[in-house]
């Protein structure tokens, strides 16, 4: 079983699909964290986020995906860098690198490889969330999701996770963030930000997780029992 969640940053689509995930014994792919962990690699390679810099960098990134008690841990090289990429910083680096074709080549296949695996384990599902999972990455996946929300309410969402995370930014800097990626997401040439055809909308602005997880669940149910 693959389901496909996609949508823009702070629309809930990890808390979902994390949940989600949790609710049905899948494992949890988040693949803006393969991303963002890229970019990180240029940062610390000190590379502008040209192709040329790309094709240099992209054949050391050795990103490897772990579980640990549910959630999932990102890994550059032996690095763990879950928490090392949350930063205002790094998000805009990714949203940058993200648009070079050699980047999302080499993540598209990786992402394909790894939840295959996942999913082909027994009874096994894989829950994938980023931009272009039903359109690019799984076209055919068993359930697309496409999540949205006001730009407002994401950006308090993303203040108050990057607040967990320690990392203190204003309001306004956290909306003309989340504001300039959605652009730069949207309309960039390779793979933007869409929704498939085929995938229901779910939108959070008015929900709560609880009934964003549910919402979610019954699709996967409902697809289960082949309908
Ligand atoms: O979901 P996120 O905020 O962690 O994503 C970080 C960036 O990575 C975001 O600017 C868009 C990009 N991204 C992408 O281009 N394709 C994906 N499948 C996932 C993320």
């Amino acid at each position: 079983m693959i389901v496909a969640i996609d949508g823009p940053a702070g629309s809930g689509k990890s808390t979902t699909a994390r949940r989600v995930a949790k609710e049905t014994g899948y494992l949890y792919l988040d693949t803006g964290a393969m991303y963002r962990a890229t970019a990180l690699a240029f940062l610390r390679r000190d590379r502008e986020a040209t192709s040329e810099a790309a094709r240099a960098v992209l054949p050391d990134v050795q990103l490897g995906v772990k579980h640990e008690r549910g959630e999932m841990r990102i890994l550059l090289g032996d690095d763990d860098v879950t928490r090392a990429i949350r930063t205002p910083a790094i998000s805009r680096l990714t949203s940058t690198i993200s648009e070079l074709r050699p980047v999302r080549e080499k993540l598209v296949e990786e992402q394909r490889r790894i939840a295959r695996r996942f999913a082909s384990e027994e009874g096994g599902g894989v829950v994938i969330d980023g931009r272009d999972i039903g359109t690019v990455v799984f076209p055919d996946a068993d359930v697309k999701v496409f999540v949205v929300a006001d730009p407002e309410v994401r950006a308090r969402r993303r203040k108050r996770d990057l607040e967990a995370d320690e990392v203190s930014v204003s309001f306004e800097e956290v909306l003309a963030d989340i504001k300039e990626r959605d652009r730069q997401d949207r309309r960039r040439d390779i793979a933007p930000l869409r929704r498939a055809e085929d995938a229901i909308e779910l939108d959070t602005t008015h929900r709560s997780v609880e009934e964003q997880v549910q919402f979610v669940v019954d699709r996967i149910r409902e697809r289960r029992r082949g309908e």
